[in-house]
């Protein structure tokens, strides 16, 4: 973990200066660190940089792939939705794709915002805005049909969410019958947020703290929580509102945005807490700015504004990426500055040995957020800072994210603060802690630290590596704790007998994790390359590895020269592979996963373009895939799969019962084909 935030630093300290060289060298490391905090925000809520942070990393992958679009890949996190799906409830497939917004950090980033869309429509026409806040809730779509809400369901990755219609009905604020019919409505999908209030999220943590259960740490996470309940009673006893600020029909010409919050008003739904409506990028700005001084008078947080294209027919020739709509776009207000005291600093010890130093804060609340961690990022910026233990220190945090400590304030120092003793020994294993040259953090280099092996093995089993979702990070601390696991390998020799006795597991739980294991063996070779944890080798490097080579045998035998004539492999790359497979352990541990049967021979990685970059949009029920497994052979056969249609999409490909699309393809000139067409396009 600490390795990607090392990473974090460099790319936000020099990234915007990198040549052509040094971008298509390290954009899939860019990518691999993104991928990683969205990971850790999306679906394990618990991110470990800034929202800023965050959002600039994500602003530079997007700068660099626009200037270089040759290095665009499907699987960029410019491309993807990320998002936690859980399993309980069961699951359902969203019509279209619940999209998330793109970011504006300031007001010039609205005037860009509105100079895009003005060259996509080559017009000069006045075109209406329309500006509103930006709940922090949980996303939801609410499904009519024949004025009768039947069906509720969670965002989920964007795809796929989890049907809440149960819980959802025990919202007061949520219709049960409504008279859409009336304007020629026979079926809607209103999407919107379910939120706490602020009052009602204290009342709640008051409950909860007097009860002695676990408190949730902002009203968001509460409101999550109280949704996602199997116990539906559970939900009504929260007291959880909902609000819409979308409404898809195939119906009729929604027409605008204005019409759209009228008929949600006029149905006795709550209406926006601020909606108004601007005609003019200049106007925009003034309402973000108003709504942002107003931020803190709301029942519920709010934590920017979003602004729209009010009218639908500019909408629909605007389109989405896969990612966003290109209509909206969310203003985002500043981040929230707290002081608390700085009680002391601990040091973290990550997968590849750098030890970094995070501080303890007397807990604080910003923003509705208790506070008690920050980090320190490393010994240089704690030096930078000047930070003492026992210092006010200013902290920051922008969003839901792990806060950093900004500066010390000096000016109220008592004499009593006491100098921050920077180790000089590994806190885990004592191991004399070494300073890199050219690399911030200080290491502990002994690749046996227990520590070092907990998070290697974390990441081996994690989605960058062999994604075995029965070892968790509690699952394989736990392996190590119980010294059932010593390295990467020893997973592959676990017994069901060795799960069932850590507390974790019952007797099915431990069959599972044994079959999911056994099917590790057989997965991709590049997640065993990527799962290996080498420096500077992450996914896509790992499957350029597999794409290049037979076999992991093969790799381990090349050397710089071979790995150089890879288009995307450099020089640090091929000195850290050729590094790791000369180490005696790092042979011996590849011997020991050949010996368990872990598969190391490369699959066809085909690159096949058949599709040829063309979009493909998929509408009603197909008969010989699912939406999923038809947009993944878009995807692999060199296609991009869409999500709504505009001018842009290439083909719309009809299951049965097609909806309105159909006539919006013709309008717009798109190519209409069936299934099997589909099908015959990508077959040999
Ligand atoms: S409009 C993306 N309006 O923000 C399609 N979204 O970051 C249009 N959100 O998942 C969304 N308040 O759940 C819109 N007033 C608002 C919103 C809002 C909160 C959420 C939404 C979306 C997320 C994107």
């Amino acid at each position: 973990m600490k390795e990607y935030l090392k990473l974090t630093e460099e790319f936000l300290a020099h990234g915007e200066d990198f040549s052509f060289m040094e971008i298509a060298l390290k954009i899939d490391t860019l990518k691999a660190v993104i991928d990683f905090h969205s990971h850790k925000y999306y679906l394990e809520s618990s991110p470990v940089v800034s929202d800023a942070k965050f959002d600039s990393l994500f602003r530079l992958l997007k700068k660099w792939e626009e200037e270089y679009p040759d290095l665009k890949t499907n699987d960029s996190p410019t491309q993807k939705i990320y998002s936690a799906v859980q399993t309980e409830l069961k699951k359902v497939s969203h019509s279209s794709a619940m999209l998330s917004l793109e970011n504006a950090m300031n007001t010039d980033e609205l005037i860009e915002w509105e100079k895009r869309i003005r060259n996509i429509l080559k017009h000069d026409r006045l075109i209406e805005y329309t500006v509103e806040a930006k709940l922090d809730g949980l996303s939801v779509s609410a499904i009519y049909k024949n004025n009768f809400f039947v069906q509720g369901a969670t965002r989920g990755d964007g795809q796929v969410g989890e049907d809440i219609t149960l819980n959802m009905k025990t919202l007061s604020s949520l219709m049960h019958n409504v008279d859409f019919v009336k304007y020629g409505i026979k079926k809607a999908e209103l999407r919107g947020e379910v939120v706490m209030f602020k009052k009602d999220f204290e009342d709640l943590n008051k409950k909860r703290a007097d009860q002695n259960e676990k408190l949730f740490s902002n009203p968001r996470n509460a409101a999550s929580g109280s949704l996602r309940q199997l116990d539906v009673s559970i939900t009504k006893e929260r007291k959880l509102s909902v609000l819409f600020f979308n409404m898809l029909s195939d119906d009729i010409d929604l027409i605008s945005e204005e019409n759209v919050n009228k008929i949600i008003t006029e149905s006795g739904f709550v209406s926006r807490p601020y909606f108004k409506k601007a005609s003019s990028i200049e106007e925009v700005i003034g309402y973000c700015t108003e709504l942002e001084k107003m931020r803190d008078d709301f029942d519920f947080e709010i934590d920017g504004a979003v602004v729209k294209v009010n009218n639908h027919d500019i909408r629909r020739s605007l389109g989405s990426t896969s990612h966003h709509p290109r209509w909206a776009i969310a203003y985002k207000f500043k981040a929230k500055e707290e002081t608390t005291r700085l009680l002391d600093v601990i040091w973290q010890v990550g997968r590849t040995g750098a030890v970094t130093p995070v501080a303890v804060l007397e807990p604080v609340l910003i923003d509705g957020v208790k506070v008690q961690r920050a980090t320190l990022h490393n010994t240089d910026e704690l030096e930078r800072k000047g930070i003492k233990i026992g210092d006010i220190v200013t902290i920051i945090r922008s969003g839901d994210v792990i806060p950093k400590v900004v500066a010390p304030m000096t000016e109220v120092r008592t004499g009593q603060e006491k100098k921050i003793i920077v180790p000089q020994n590994c806190p885990i294993c004592e191991t004399k802690l070494v300073k890199i040259a050219d690399e911030v953090a200080l290491k502990c280099t002994n690749s046996a630290c227990p520590r070092q092996i907990e998070e290697r093995l974390i990441y081996f089993c994690g989605r960058k590596g062999l994604d075995i979702e029965s070892l968790g990070d509690k699952v394989c601390k736990k392996l190590i704790e119980a010294e059932l696991v010593h390295d990467l390998a020893d997973i592959f020799y676990l017994k069901k007998q060795d799960f069932y006795n850590l507390e974790l597991f019952k007797d099915k739980s431990s069959e599972n994790a044994i079959s999911a294991i056994n099917e590790a063996r057989q997965k991709e070779l590049w997640r065993l390359i990527s799962g290996l944890g080498i420096a500077y080798v992450g996914v896509q490097t790992a499957k350029s590895l597999e794409k290049n080579f037979t076999s992991l045998d093969e790799i381990a035998d090349a050397n710089e020269e071979d790995f150089a004539l890879i288009y995307d492999i450099g020089e640090k790359v091929a000195r850290s592979l050729c590094d790791f497979f000369s180490k005696e352990e790092n042979q011996k541990l590849i011997e020991k996963l050949k010996n368990a049967e872990v598969n190391t021979i490369s699959k066809s990685v085909s690159v096949n373009d058949k599709l040829n970059g063309q979009s493909f949009l998929f509408t009603g029920t197909l008969q010989k895939m699912t939406r999923e497994q038809a947009k993944e052979l878009v995807e692999e056969n060199g296609g991009k799969p869409t999500s709504s249609i505009s001018k842009k999409t290439d083909y719309l490909v009809l299951g049965e019962n097609a909806g309105s699309k159909v006539k919006k393809a013709k309008d717009l000139g798109v190519k209409v084909i069936s299934e099997e067409e589909f099908l015959q396009m990508i077959t040999d």
